[in-house]
């Protein structure tokens, strides 16, 4: 395990709002009062080009705090170049990302590396290293980040494999991804954004692929992440069963621009024709989506 600094050897601070000891602060210089800012990150007029194609045309979207935030939109609108901006994985042309309070965009590696800190993200197809088990997969950010005994990573792997309702799965530990369902492979994912106690979660298609069953299973783990853990949920989908089951809030993202944001009951009242045509595409309340009726039954 590589060495570390004296001020990371404990990351145990639960998700109680506030991160660490004054020397592992994540993002430094965060206001006293930003963690009782209900916005946890303010996205404003960003753009986005990639030589001739303009895909982010001036984004304006609020992220709650400890809420599930989903974005929604068709192939190809630019759901997941938005999500990588959001940790600084892609910087944008102009506009600003402002997460508790402090703008990313100007931030230099060894400062994006520290907001990085306060993110966990569960990959479109789960993202796991072929090469390594379960164990070594969900592992992965604690050996990088931290000097912990064998014995305190087991017992947190543990911990979270019981909770994610994976234990019960025969040898788990010591299976590779190839080994797993799709489904499985999600929870695994699930369990290696979790390992690091992050303070907001970002999913990209954590549904797709998966049979219906499959996805109310995906969609338990992201309420039980948001309840339990505490987490900022930040969903890309574009399966509005699953949408409409465990969104506070959700946006729609359309030609490039945040077409409109809402609660799911406002949603489902608002009349944007792009809107509309992508809930009926979806077939909400037949076929065999069982559970897909976006009656106002709320989740939580
Ligand atoms: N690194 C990149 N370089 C060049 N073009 C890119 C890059 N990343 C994304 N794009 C382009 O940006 C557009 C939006 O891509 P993005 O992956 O965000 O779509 P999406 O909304 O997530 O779609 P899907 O639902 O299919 O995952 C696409 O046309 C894609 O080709
Ligand atoms: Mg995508």
């Amino acid at each position: 395990m590589p060495p570390s600094t004296s001020s990371e050897k404990r990351p145990n601070a639960p998700t109680a709002g506030k991160s660490g000891g004054r020397s592992g602060d994540t993002t430094g210089g965060q206001a006293d009062g930003a963690a009782s800012d209900p916005v946890q990150i303010r996205i404003r007029g960003i753009n986005k080009t990639f030589g001739p194609q303009h895909v982010l045309r001036g984004v304006d979207l609020d992220i709650d705090r400890g809420k599930i935030n989903i974005v929604i939109g068709g192939s190809g609108q630019g759901k997941s170049v938005l999500m990588k901006h959001l940790m600084g994985l892609l910087k944008p042309d102009s506009g600003q990302i402002l997460v508790d309070g402090e703008d990313i965009v100007p931030m230099n590696d060894r400062q994006l590396g520290e907001l990085r800190r306060k993110f966990g993200m569960v990959f479109q197809y789960a993202a796991l290293f072929d090469s390594q088990n379960v164990v070594e997969n969900i592992a992965f950010p604690l050996i990088e980040r931290y000097h912990l005994s064998r014995e305190e990573i087991m017992t947190r792997v543990r911990d979270l494999l019981k909770r994610l309702d994976l234990a019960h799965v025969g040898g788990i530990e010591q299976k590779f991804p190839a080994e797993l369902s799709g489904g499985q492979r999600k929870r695994v994912g699930l369990a290696r954004a979790l390992i690091d106690r992050p303070q907001i979660l970002l999913y990209d298609e954590p549904t797709t692929g998966l049979d219906p069953v499959a996805t109310k299973n995906v969609d338990d783990m992201i309420l039980q992440a948001s309840r339990d853990f505490g987490v900022t949920s930040v969903v890309i989908s574009h399966d509005m069963a699953s949408t409409f089951r465990i969104a506070d809030k959700i946006s729609m993202l359309y030609d490039g621009k945040i077409l409109v944001t809402g609660t799911p009951a406002e949603l489902l009242r608002s009349q944007h024709a792009p809107l509309r045509e992508f809930i009926d595409m979806a077939g909400l309340g037949h076929g065999d989506e069982d559970q897909a009726t976006p009656s106002a039954e709320p989740r939580r």
